[in-house]
């Protein structure tokens, strides 16, 4: 496995080889990231990771500067996962100058997460199309934890026609169930002990609606209201269609998400539910 910090290293490895898949990460990996790669590794020939904290997609007072670094240890995961390439770019080989050209993004990008993060998505987008024009995969994995994410570059990847089949991987779970996130180092012993009621809450309302519940603002304000009670900032709690439209009463494929916090920790989860 080869460690590539600079922009023309990866073009030239990349001239040298074909049937890429990619899976852009922010590093300090987890079981979730590892299970990309698998799935990464099993589709395409060769398997490229990077690894870089996009400061793009941070707002100002967000945890940027203390998202963790692990590069180190990240690596030796992904020799172990069967990585041919990790593609660790520092922030001035990707923004030599301050990037001035951004992806301007359809409404979904200011609703749900996009609402409580202004620009979040837009300093997604533009790193996954920046990623994208460096590493030139056939196919980039992506985890559905980060569902409003995986549907803004799915469209994103329609809309331009670019090259890349999208490849989701489903989220994993601690035996709790609290949703795998380099995020969940920052909780400390209390915050995780009550970090699983997130997915306890959004699977309250997949079995309230598998059991015919239709009042959506009901069931999405009650589960907020409890997480409320239980010490969380909650930003929403959502049910839409599996494309992150409105759902009504007759939508099959439904997804319901969540954005709360618990101290300075911003958590996310989500659920898909698939009625008969
Ligand atoms: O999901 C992430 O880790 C990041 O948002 C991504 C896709 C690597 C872009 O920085």
């Amino acid at each position: 496995m080869q460690i590539i910090h600079s922009i023309r290293d990866m073009r030239a490895w990349r001239a040298l080889h074909n049937d890429v898949a990619f899976v852009p990460t922010m590093g300090n990996l987890h079981a979730g990231h590892l299970a990309l790669v698998a799935a990464a590794r099993q589709q395409a020939r060769h398997v490229v990771v990077s690894i870089f904290v996009n400061p793009l997609q941070f707002g100002v007072n967000e945890d940027y500067s203390r998202y963790p670094r692990t590069l180190h240890q990240d690596a030796e995961l992904l020799q172990q996962a069967g990585a041919d390439v990790v593609f660790a770019p520092d922030v001035t080989e990707i923004f030599p100058v301050p990037q001035s050209y951004h992806i301007a993004l359809p409404p979904l990008a200011d609703e749900l997460c996009g609402a409580f993060r202004p620009g979040h998505f837009q300093g997604v987008a533009t790193i996954v199309m920046k990623l994208f024009n460096i590493v030139q995969p056939r196919l980039a994995a992506f985890g559905k934890k980060d569902y409003q994410q995986l549907a803004i570059i799915r469209g994103m990847v329609a809309d331009f026609a670019l090259p890349v089949e999208l490849l989701a991987g489903e989220t994993m779970r601690a035996p709790d169930g609290l949703a795998l996130s380099s995020r969940n180092g920052f909780l400390n012993d209390d915050e995780r002990r009550t970090a699983p009621q997130l997915h306890a809450a959004l699977s309250d309302i997949k079995t309230g609606i598998l059991l015919g519940a239709q009042d959506f603002t009901q069931l999405e304000r009650h589960a907020a209201e409890q997480l409320a009670a239980n010490g969380w900032q909650v930003d929403y709690v959502a049910i839409r269609n599996s494309q992150l439209a409105i759902a009504d009463a007759d939508t099959k494929q439904l997804v319901v998400l969540a954005a709360a916090r618990l101290g300075q920790t911003r958590l996310i989860d989500n659920l898909e539910i698939e009625r008969p």
